[in-house]
């Protein structure tokens, strides 16, 4: 980052103290080891279904998942709120995400539940429907807003595959931006080869949007065959179960991206043209970023993973999870249990000693859990 962008990260910081808080709370629990009493972060799969398509998305996408039967799954709001009730003692992070969170039939019901509990929230969106819950967003205080955008119009529109997205987000991050005491927003840009060649425009736009205040530009996920194989057979010959997960993001030659990637990334980074933070997920060197496509078995210094001792996921059909992207191994049914009797339960509790003793799976070294 250059000089202005490292004091403009700082004056984010300080604008939203609640969020770099917990950042800094993130920093210390990764010195330590050992499972904490109660998850740090409390991940709401809050909508199964979603209102795009996505070409990239392991979900809704090309190669995507998610399944038609469940698109209109979530956990309706009386639970929601026994589940904050439980975890608010414990002041665990709130990030929502889906398929697409807002379209919860309670979205806004939930979101001023969780802040009456002061817990700080994120919300991971599409950002179709920011304009329609703008009022609760800014009302509530919510602490900071995940969007994504994939391109500057043309190529966002052409990526999520629908007309018309581009501006309907805009419309909606003017409105937030409208609000005096408005959430964090960092536009989340996932790259692909459908938008590296755009994305420096992209960041142009971002630049001059005064909603925006940060970008994140996000490698894309992939597994190859190979290592999803290996994954399959391990988890069936240890839990006995089919975990497919993994195919929504099968990509067996990621490598042909790496050049382009690089050539973007060294163009970005320490531009003096940006003065917004411009962050890298996985935060990883410009060295690595070629084995990062091309050595996939490459954990690139990132050996163990952190959500299995610090956060959970909960599905829209109640079942709870560790590893979000993949959610094959379930750990418990909040409709059944507690979130602390799962969290602390045998099926967490050999899960997590299965990764200790036979080490990470073959799919954790590009997975966000490995990287956070
Ligand atoms: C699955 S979406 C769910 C939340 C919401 N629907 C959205 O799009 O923001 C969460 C994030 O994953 C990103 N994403 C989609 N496909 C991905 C992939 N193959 N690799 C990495 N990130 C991906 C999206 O761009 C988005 O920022
Ligand atoms: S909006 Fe999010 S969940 Fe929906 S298809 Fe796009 S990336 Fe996937
Ligand atoms: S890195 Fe591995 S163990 Fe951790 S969340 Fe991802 S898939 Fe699960």
């Amino acid at each position: 980052m250059n000089h202005k962008q490292t004091s403009s990260l700082f004056r984010v910081a300080l604008k939203n103290p609640k969020v770099s808080l917990n950042k800094i709370k993130h920093f210390i629990d990764k010195q330590f080891d050992g499972t904490l009493p109660f998850p740090r972060l409390l991940r709401f799969f809050l909508f199964y279904g979603c209102n795009l398509r996505c070409r990239m998305c392991g979900q809704w996408g090309e190669k995507g998942i998610a399944s038609i039967s469940e698109a209109k799954d979530f956990i309706a709001l009386d639970k929601l709120v026994r589940l904050l009730d439980e975890a608010a003692p414990h002041h665990p992070e709130i990030y929502l995400w889906g398929g697409e969170p807002t379209l919860h039939p309670n979205f806004q019901e939930f979101i001023h539940e969780i802040k009456k509990r002061k817990l700080t929230c994120t919300i991971n969106t599409n950002g179709l429907l920011l304009e329609r819950h703008c009022q609760a967003i800014l009302e509530n205080h919510v602490d900071s807003i995940d969007v994504s955008l994939l391109g500057t119009e043309q190529v966002h529109d052409f990526i999520v595959r629908a007309p018309g997205s581009y501006k309907q987000v805009m419309r909606g991050l003017s409105a937030l931006s409208r609000g005096k005491q408005r959430p964090l927003i960092n536009a989340i840009v996932t790259l692909s080869n459908n938008n590296l060649e755009n994305a420096e425009s992209l960041l142009s736009e971002i630049e001059t949007n005064p909603a925006i205040d940060l970008t994140i530009l996000q490698l894309g996920w992939f597994v190859p065959c190979a290592a999803g194989k290996g994954y399959e057979d391990r988890m069936r010959d240890e839990f006995s179960i089919r975990a497919e997960s993994w195919r929504g993001f099968q990509n067996d030659d990621p490598a042909e991206k790496a050049p382009d990637t690089k050539d973007f990334l060294e163009r970005v980074t320490n531009n003096r043209r940006y003065k917004k933070p411009i962050l890298l997920f996985p935060d990883i060197k410009l060295t690595q970023v070629t084995p990062y496509f091309a050595n996939h078995a490459d954990l690139l210094g990132h050996s163990k993973c952190w959500t299995l001792y610090r956060g959970l996921d909960i599905r829209p059909n109640g079942d709870v999870v560790i590893c979000a992207d993949f959610p094959d191994y379930i750990l418990g049914n909040i409709h059944e249990e507690s979130i602390q009797r799962i969290w602390s339960g045998g099926k967490a509790k050999a899960f997590r000693e299965s990764i200790a003793k036979n080490g990470l799976l073959p799919i954790c070294s590009r997975c966000c859990g490995l990287f956070r």
